[in-house]
């Protein structure tokens, strides 16, 4: 089983708040696709033939592509991967660029889930993240996404905002439980470093924020996902039972995904890779390494070329550096620490019995000691072989997993 992650960076412009790699331009949109396509055939072994479950189109916003610029792509996966018959296709949308009519097309294509950035369903609350779109809109294309046809949407939702309060987070709440869609995510406002927020803040034009106001915000969130019949299925996401991201859940898994675009991660297992977020560079290097691999196999057509080879210089190194691409192979160690910090952000726990089986005596016991004292301090809690976060502990999950780690 595998997964597939295409990361579209382009937005209209940026919002003050968000630290992920996208430019606020689609001029560099053909180019991309273009390198895009190349990357697709030239890492086409990467999953080694494993089913392809879950495509996930992240961003930027990849609601910026075109209906046609998203089948071309959906086309080549299927024509170059193993996908299933009935994936799930995810795809992130900006509220702002939808239309009844872009919704219908992408049902059409077969997309079958949606995650829409609502954010907040307040004015004051948008303007204050700088987004793009207005309250009316934020609830107009929720209607849009049902009568075109999706059944599983799923929102982002932003709390701790200064702008907000106890009764304007339940009133947003109100709202997405009123629609009773299957999935949620919702998100303690971070402050990026470097983003727009976090100069505005520090210049003090912008009001700033505070712990406080998010874990109150935190509280009411799970407690009125509870009582609504939501599960809390990770700290910041939460699901009508057997509705989580089938796509999220492989990251937690362990499940191996290939991660296309700039910034994109992927992992086969044992090592992680990542494109350089960078965008020209990244068409750059692909058009390079297409025409490499071109020019390799017409001179020598009976050589078995691997992916890396097509890199030019030549990259068999541990940890490929000065191109578009690096390489981190995980020691056992760092496994393990990969392994407690994803899966203590959710409600299927560490499980003891797996790291014993599957990475040895030495790590499940080592793992049991530290838990020892987190377990007396009230931070985790054990059910038979499994640790939990305990539910005050969840916005920390960081701190506890770091008393966990073997490095
Ligand atoms: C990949 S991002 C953006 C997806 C899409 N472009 C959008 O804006 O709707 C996914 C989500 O991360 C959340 N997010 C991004 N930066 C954040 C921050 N600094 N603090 C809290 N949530 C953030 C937002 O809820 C956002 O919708
Ligand atoms: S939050 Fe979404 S739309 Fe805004 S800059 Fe980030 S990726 Fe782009």
């Amino acid at each position: 089983m595998a997964g597939i992650y295409v990361h579209i960076p382009f937005c209209k412009s940026k919002c003050g708040y968000c630290g992920f790699y996208s430019i606020p331009s689609i001029k560099l949109k053909d180019r991309f696709l273009e390198a895009l396509k190349k990357e697709i055939i030239l890492r086409k072994d990467y999953l080694k033939g494993q089913a392809v479950v879950t495509i996930y189109f992240g961003g930027g916003t990849p609601s910026l592509l075109t209906i046609e610029e998203i089948g071309g792509l959906l086309h080549l996966i299927n024509d170059t991967f193993h996908v299933i018959e009935n994936p799930e296709i995810t795809l992130e949308a900006n509220p702002d660029t939808l239309t009844m009519e872009y919704l219908k097309g992408l049902r059409h294509l077969g997309v079958n889930r949606l995650s829409i950035g609502i954010q907040s369903f307040f004015d004051n609350d948008l303007k204050y993240l700088g987004r793009k779109h207005d309250a009316h809109h934020a609830q107009q294309c929720l209607d849009w996404a049902k009568l075109a046809g999706f059944d599983n949407i799923s929102i982002d939702l932003i709390y701790g905002l200064p702008t907000s309060n106890a009764e304007q987070w339940n009133r947003n709440l109100d709202i997405f439980f009123a629609y009773n869609l299957p999935h949620l995510s919702a998100y303690a406002l971070t402050l990026e470093p470097n983003s727009i927020l976090t100069k505005q803040i520090e210049q003090g034009r912008a009001l700033p924020i505070n712990e406080e106001d998010a874990l109150r915000d935190y509280d009411i969130l799970c407690q009125r996902a509870k009582e609504n019949g939501y599960l809390h299925y990770e700290i910041s996401n939460f699901c009508h039972r057997g509705m989580h991201s089938k796509h999220n859940a492989s990251y937690w898994f362990g499940t191996p995904y290939l991660g296309l675009g700039p910034s994109a991660h992927s992992f086969d297992g044992t090592s992680r890779q990542w494109n350089m977020a960078n965008l020209e560079q990244y068409c750059e290097a692909y058009s390079a390494a297409s025409r490499h691999c071109e020019e390799e196999r017409r001179s020598n057509p009976d050589k078995e070329l691997r992916y890396l080879d097509c890199f030019v210089p030549r990259n068999d190194a541990k940890r490929v550096k000065d191109s578009v691409l690096e390489v981190e192979q995980l020691t056992p160690e760092q496994q393990y620490d990969e392994y407690v910090m994803l899966r203590l952000r959710t409600h299927w726990g560490i499980d003891l019995k797996w790291l014993k089986r599957e990475m040895g005596e030495r790590f499940s016991t080592y793992c049991e000691q530290q838990a020892q004292p987190l377990i007396a301090q009230g931070r985790l809690s054990q059910t038979r072989e499994f640790f939990y976060l305990t539910d005050n502990q969840m916005l920390f999950a960081d701190g506890v997993a770091e008393e966990l780690f073997w490095e």
